[in-house]
């Protein structure tokens, strides 16, 4: 098949969804400081919702705080925290509480990521993502179970495609995804009788993030590349996974839980040249 002729456009979820279906809610997102977190978070905000950002560097999440506040007209604070620490992140639910009283939604998005073969991983390198990615997620949903329970919240966690296919030299990272995943299913079905709901939505290879500088080579676009042509005619863009997001914290998605979500615009694994 050729590469499709067609090009999707990417919609804001702002033009479908009123603007204020999320007043009086509060978002709480780990990664919310840059790329797919950040964008995620400025959606949310557009739709009427406070947020706190949690990261490891409080310069650049002070900074996009007050960019996602100014855009959006609601109110955006930073949280300090590392993900593999609980207890920074118990303190970051703190400063939340304190702030805003509540949390509704959680976005478990900090991640990290590099090119390596399993033949050059260290264990400390292979330990790392796991620590980030899956314990960190962990981490995260232990720390804020109990105001999501009070809230009746929902929790969003991102994945990847990677580890849906044998990607190479992605082993920490499809062995870290893997589990966040599995972890996702099993809060669905033990926080349900709860009020509360666990999805993920995995993104593909997506532009202008930290992740796809360090997964395609330098300066290239996978939109120009006729091996990787898309049946939807291009890679993702971090507006689509922010749309998703609005969805899934909608009351339109109130009986969806426990779901696995590609945001790659194709059948994951597939390729229309062969
Ligand atoms: C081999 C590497 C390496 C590399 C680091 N390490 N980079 N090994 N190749 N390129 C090894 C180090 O040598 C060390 O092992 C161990 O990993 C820990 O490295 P540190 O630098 O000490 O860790 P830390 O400072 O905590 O940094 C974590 C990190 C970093 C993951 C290495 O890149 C990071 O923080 N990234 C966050 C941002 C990020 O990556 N975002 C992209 C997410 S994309 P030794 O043995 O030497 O001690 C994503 C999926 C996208 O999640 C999927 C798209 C389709």
């Amino acid at each position: 098949m050729a590469p499709s002729p067609y090009v999707a456009p990417v919609a804001s979820s702002t033009a479908v969804f009123r603007d204020d279906i999320f007043k009086g809610k509060v978002l709480f997102c780990t990664g919310g400081g840059s790329g797919i977190g950040k964008g995620m978070t400025e959606t949310v905000m557009r739709h009427g919702a406070s947020a706190v950002i949690i990261g490891r560097n409080l310069e650049r999440l002070t900074a996009a705080s007050q960019e996602l506040s100014q855009k959006t007209g609601e109110v955006c604070i930073p949280a300090q925290a590392d993900v593999r620490k609980p207890e920074s992140l118990r303190d970051a639910v703190k400063k939340a509480i304190e702030r805003f009283g509540r949390i509704d939604f959680v976005i478990c998005g900090a991640a990290g990521n590099f090119l390596a073969p399993i033949s050059g991983l260290s264990e400390n390198a292979f330990r790392t993502v796991i620590e980030i990615d899956t314990i960190g997620t962990y981490n995260t949903v232990k720390a804020t179970l109990p105001h999501i329970r009070a809230s009746k919240g929902s929790y969003i966690h991102i994945s990847a495609t990677l580890h849906y296919q044998g990607t190479p030299y992605q082993a920490h990272v499809s062995s870290a995804k893997a589990a966040v995943d599995a972890l996702s299913r099993v809060i669905a079905m033990e926080e349900g009788p709860h009020g509360v709901r666990s999805n993920v939505l995995a993104p593909g290879y997506t532009m202008g993030t930290e992740g796809l500088s360090k997964l395609y080579p330098k300066g290239k676009n996978p939109n120009d590349d006729e091996k990787m042509a898309r049946p939807l005619g291009r890679y993702t863009e971090i507006q689509d996974v922010a749309n998703a997001t609005v969805f899934l914290f909608s009351d339109a998605a109130l009986y969806i839980t426990g779901q696995i979500i590609p945001i790659d615009g194709s059948v994951v694994g597939s390729s229309l040249v062969p």
